[in-house]
């Protein structure tokens, strides 16, 4: 039944709104300051006053519009949403009139979807993906959490089932996606062994990681010891050149396509013995999502994880910010603070 309807609270004054934008692909300096109109919720929607939103991988690649294929989704000859931007945090500043489960002042985290938007001062978000953030928790460490931890989650819990002495090996493991699945996977009670570049071992370790490989001295393939499961979260290996790594009905999960991957993917109900597979967790359904970053945003109240800032940009700098994200070497999350 839906919920009655009150009266529409006041939405900002403004009628414009700072956003960066691009509207072509390409390099980091496509993106550009500019005015937006303000948005204004619909009956089910919110209007969050941005505090910090993530600058994901995904997203320095769809403003390179590369790889071309996922301008399938993204626009063919020009970006489809100029804004782009999908995981926020910051406070309510008006809801929709449907809306009963969200107030003005909340201090939130949400999940913009495809419709992304939230590299602006102000975005509109469905209220279904309004998380609140707990009381301890700082909107940015709940922003960083969320984006890596709503991919690491679902990887770990649905696809390998992570349990207490679980062997799991983590490629890539200072990531946005590897920082939360070392620490969610330790918190489960797994054996994990964190694989990153030299910068990052002392932060992989203190993550939970029970050993730390050093990837510029011992490549993933020659990492010691036997997995129930290789999760590569940044795609920088093979199931054929980790398969080795594997127990005898061990799974290998990457975050990153291939046409090796989707294919083995497709075969894995006929497949026996080592297997590999991929999964696409951004298409999940909403409720699903926000109710993952429930889980996330609690374990983080009670310490058990956290969320990790690598650097943060002002909004009017998200071309600097695209390109260190872009270098490949980014620990947890970079974020633009708008
Ligand atoms: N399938 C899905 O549903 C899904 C969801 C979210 C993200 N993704 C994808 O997952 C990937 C990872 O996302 P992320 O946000 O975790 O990325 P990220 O934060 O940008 O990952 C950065 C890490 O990659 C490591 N790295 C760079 N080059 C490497 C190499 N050659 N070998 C091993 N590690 C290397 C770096 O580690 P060191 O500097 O320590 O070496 C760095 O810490 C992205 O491609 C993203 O699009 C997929």
């Amino acid at each position: 039944m839906p919920a009655p309807a009150r009266p529409r609270p006041a939405t900002p004054a403004a009628t414009t709104t700072t956003a960066v934008a691009y509207d072509r692909y390409g390099p980091p300096d496509v993106l550009a300051v500019t005015q937006v109109p303000m948005p204004v919720p619909g009956p089910d929607d919110v209007v969050l006053a941005v505090e910090a939103v993530a600058v994901s991988r995904a997203e320095t690649a769809f403003r390179a519009g590369d790889p071309p294929l996922a301008r399938l989704a993204t626009g063919l000859r020009r970006p489809r949403n100029r804004v782009l931007g999908g995981d926020v945090g910051g406070r309510v500043v008006a809801v929709g009139e449907r809306v009963i489960r969200v107030q003005r002042g909340d201090r939130v985290v949400a999940q913009t979807g495809i419709a992304m938007g939230g590299y602006a001062r102000h975005v509109r978000v469905p209220a279904a993906s309004v998380v609140p953030v707990p009381d301890g928790v700082g909107t940015h460490e709940a922003v960083a959490l969320v984006e890596g931890g709503s991919t690491a989650l679902p990887f770990l819990r649905d696809h390998a089932h992570v349990r207490p002495g679980t062997r799991l090996l983590v490629h890539g493991a200072a990531g946005a996606v590897g920082a939360a699945a070392v620490q969610l996977a330790a918190h489960l009670g797994a054996d994990v062994t964190g694989v990153c570049g030299p910068d990052h071992v002392a932060l992989v370790r203190s993550l939970g990681a029970a050993t730390v490989v050093d990837r510029t001295v011992t490549p993933v393939e020659r990492v010691r010891g036997t997995f129930d499961v290789v999760l590569d979260a940044v795609g920088a290996s093979s199931f054929r050149r980790c398969r080795h790594l594997l127990a005898p009905r061990g799974l290998y999960l990457t975050t990153v396509p291939s046409a090796g991957i989707l294919v083995r993917t497709a075969l894995r109900p006929l497949a026996r013995g080592r297997t590999a597979a991929i999964a696409f967790t951004g298409l999940r359904p909403a409720a699903d999502k926000a109710s993952d970053a429930v889980h996330l945003l609690g374990l983080a109240a009670d310490g058990a994880v956290r969320g990790v800032v690598d650097r943060t940009w002002p909004l009017e700098e998200a071309a600097a910010a695209h390109a260190y994200v872009d270098a490949g070497h980014k620990a947890g999350a970079v974020l633009l603070l708008p």
